[in-house]
């Protein structure tokens, strides 16, 4: 089996949480860092959910601090929805870990380890691209060393945290902006596609039957993730940051299509918005590969398969 060689940027957030835990389960992942950025909470909160979570699961992938703050706007955050913890459960709460310290500098960590394997680790990026952004401005040469990059983030529709933006790109439009402009095609998995990928009560309940004290936590912020959607009047939940860790394990349940991405920097209505022009290559210049359609039964299976067992 070919290992595919990682780095995550994230801003935990439980999707974040489960889209780690896959990375961890699966054995085509090698996994060589997590950096945290702010994003769904401020910085302090998404680093100690990060530390809480791996020590919860015993990961021993190293955890780096990342960016504080946005590039170009005051920082934002998904609390008004997830809660002041930046997630939500309907069970036990996480532990917070007391003595847990990230390892310093992730946006540098990120750029040594890209530059100790050129050519070989992707980037996975699942929340604001803040860190990423800065670690492309510090070592320009950093995309051309990269085997890829793929982010959860964007739509080719409507926003959700705006009508017209998605919250990672809402949360730092300039740093978006840059990665898309970074000569290197990104992998977007947008809200169009998370979109079909519904999780809910169905998958809470598979979770909760595992038994153990991790999977009942887990499930239980499982659970507090699909009542977003309850509260809104809808049974299942999209999955976000989870969806582009199957489609790098399992490729043949999604359809992606080259596109043109530009991030909208100046609209009254509409900064922050994906605008994705999916007439390339004919009539224009690709620079990202845009999730189109995914099999979103056959998806939330293969994450529930590993997750049952990582949580056993
Ligand atoms: C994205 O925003 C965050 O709240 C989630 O973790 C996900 O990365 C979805 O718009
Ligand atoms: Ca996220």
């Amino acid at each position: 089996m070919n290992t595919i060689d990682l780095w995550l940027d994230t801003d935990p957030g439980f999707d974040d949480w489960m889209a780690w835990a896959l990375l961890e389960a699966d054995p085509a992942f090698r996994l060589h860092g997590v950096s945290v950025v702010a994003g769904n909470a401020q910085l302090p909160r998404t680093l100690a959910n990060a530390l809480a979570i791996k020590r919860l699961h015993g990961f021993t992938t190293p955890v780096w601090a990342g960016c504080e703050r946005p590039l170009a706007q005051p920082a934002v955050t998904a609390q008004d929805v997830l809660g002041a913890a930046g997630m939500a459960t309907t069970g036990p709460r996480l532990a917070e870990w007391a003595g847990g310290q990230a390892d310093g500098n992730g946006v540098r960590a990120l750029i040594d380890a890209v530059r100790a394997a050129p050519g070989r680790i992707t980037l996975l990026a699942v929340g604001p691209l803040t860190n990423v952004a800065t670690a492309f401005a510090l070592a320009p040469e950093l995309p051309s060393l990269l085997k890829s990059i793929v982010i959860m983030g964007g739509s080719t529709t409507g926003g959700n945290a705006t009508a017209a933006a998605e919250f990672n790109i809402h949360a730092d439009p300039e740093a978006a902006a840059r990665v898309f402009d970074s000569g290197i095609e990104v992998a977007m998995f947008g809200l169009n596609v998370c979109r079909q990928v519904p999780v809910s009560g169905v998958h809470v309940d598979r979770l909760r039957r595992v038994g153990s004290a991790k999977a009942e936590v887990f499930a239980g912020y499982l659970d507090g993730y699909v009542d977003i959607a309850r509260q809104r009047g809808r049974a299942a939940q999209s999955l976000y940051d989870p969806t582009p860790v199957v489609w790098l394990a399992a490729p043949q349940l999604f359809d992606l299509q080259p596109a043109r991405v530009d991030v909208e920097l100046a609209g009254r209505f509409t900064r922050g918005m994906t605008v994705c022009d999916l007439r390339a290559p004919a009539l224009a210049r690709a620079n990202a590969r845009v999730a189109m359609q995914a099999d979103g039964d056959a998806v939330l299976e293969w994450a529930m398969q590993r997750l049952e067992a990582a949580l056993a």
